[in-house]
C-alpha cells in the first residue's frame, strides 16, 4: 500500500496534499457567485488550504481579476492559514489567451493582483506562461524584484521545463512549479519535470489533473482505474488524484471545480491508498 501523508510541503508551509483549482469560477459557463463561494468554502471546510487562481481567469480583457476578487470575497472573513496562489503574464484580449511577460507588464499585473485579493502580498505568485518576445530571465527577475519589494511572498513558476527552472534558480528562490499533468498527459514524466521538483524539494502542481473542464468525467478512460475505483468504493477522479500524489513527495494536484461536491469529492483523494499493482496497472494504461 502507500502512504499518503496528511500534509505536503511548500516552502516549508505544511498544504493539504490537494488545493482548489478555481478557473471553472470565472470562465464562460461559470456559475453564480454564490455557488461559487459555497464552492470554496466547501473546500477549507474539508481542509484544503491552497487556492490556485490567476488574474487572467476572467471572461476577457473587461474582467481581469474576476477570479481573484471572488477568491477574496470568499475568504474575506476566514484568510489565516489559507495559501492563495495566483500569476501574471497572460492577458485576455477578446477572450483569447494572449501573453505578456514584460517587467512592466508583471508589475503593473501584480499590483492589480494585490487590489483584487485584498492583500498588501501575494502568498505566491507564479509566472503563468514563458512570453517568447521577452528573455526568461528579464521575466524572472520582474519577480525576484516584486519579492525584494515584499510585494510576493514566494515566486512559482508555470508551464516551465527544467532548463527554464534551472535558469530561473540562478535567478531567484523557486518554490513551485506548476504544470500540465494527468493521465491524459504525462509529459513531465518523461521531461524530467517531475523529478526535477522532487530533487529540489520544489512543489508539483498539476494544473487539470483530471484532464480537464468538460474532460473530467471518466479520468484517462483508463479500465485500471476505473477497477481501482470499484475495488475501493470511490470515484475515478480520486483514483486518478492517488495516482498523481504517489507521483512525488512535493505533488500537489489542484483539481478544478464549480460545485461543492466536486471538489469535496476531489479532496478525499488524499486519504485514498493504491496498492502497488493498482499504480503499476495505471500508469501502464496512461503510458507513464
Ligand atoms: N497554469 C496553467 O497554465 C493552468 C492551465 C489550466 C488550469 N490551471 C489550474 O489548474 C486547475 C485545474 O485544472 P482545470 O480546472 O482546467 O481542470 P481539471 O481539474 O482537470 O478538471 C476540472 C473539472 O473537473 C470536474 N471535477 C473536479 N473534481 C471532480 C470529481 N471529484 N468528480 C467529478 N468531476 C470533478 C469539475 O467539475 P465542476 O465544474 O462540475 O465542479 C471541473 O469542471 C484550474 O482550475 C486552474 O487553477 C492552470
Amino acid at each position: 500500500m502507500t502512504t499518503q501523508t496528511t500534509t505536503r510541503s511548500l516552502a516549508g508551509t505544511q498544504i493539504y496534499p490537494i488545493g482548489l483549482g478555481a478557473m471553472p469560477m470565472s470562465l464562460a459557463g461559470r456559475p453564480d457567485e454564490a455557488q461559487s463561494i459555497r464552492t470554496i468554502h466547501a473546500a477549507l471546510d474539508a481542509g484544503a488550504n491552497l487556492i490556485d487562481t490567476a488574474d487572467a481567469y476572467c471572461r476577457d480583457e473587461s474582467e481581469v481579476g474576476h477570479n481573484e476578487r471572488l477568491i477574496a470575497k470568499a475568504i474575506r472573513d476566514r484568510r489565516d492559514g489559507v495559501i492563495v496562489a495566483t500569476k501574471g503574464g497572460h492577458t485576455r484580449p477578446g477572450g483569447d489567451w494572449d501573453l505578456d511577460g514584460s517587467p512592466a507588464h508583471l508589475r503593473a499585473a501584480c499590483e492589480a493582483s494585490l487590489r483584487a485579493l485584498e492583500t498588501d502580498r501575494i502568498d505566491l505568485y507564479q509566472y503563468h506562461r514563458p512570453d517568447p518576445r521577452v528573455p526568461y530571465a528579464e521575466s524572472v527577475g520582474a519577480l525576484k524584484e516584486l519579492q525584494d519589494e515584499g510585494k510576493i511572498r514566494w515566486i512559482g513558476l508555470s508551464n516551465v521545463n527544467v532548463e527554464q527552472l534551472e535558469e530561473a534558480l540562478g535567478i531567484a528562490e523557486i518554490v513551485a512549479i506548476q504544470n500540465q499533468l494527468s493521465l491524459e498527459f504525462t509529459s513531465p514524466l518523461t521531461k524530467g519535470e517531475v523529478q526535477a521538483a522532487t530533487e529540489r524539494g520544489i512543489a508539483f502542481l498539476p494544473w487539470s489533473p483530471l484532464g480537464g473542464i468538460g474532460n473530467a468525467e471518466s479520468p484517462g478512460g483508463v479500465n485500471p482505474v476505473k477497477q481501482a475505483a470499484e475495488r475501493h468504493g470511490v470515484s475515478p477522479q480520486q483514483v486518478a488524484l492517488a495516482w498523481l500524489l504517489s507521483l512525488g513527495p512535493t505533488v500537489i494536484p489542484i483539481p478544478g471545480a464549480s460545485r461543492p461536491e466536486t471538489i469535496t469529492d476531489s479532496l478525499k483523494a488524499a486519504r485514498l491508498e493504491l496498492m502497488p499493482e493498482e499504480l503499476e496497472a495505471i500508469a501502464e494504461a496512461a503510458g507513464a
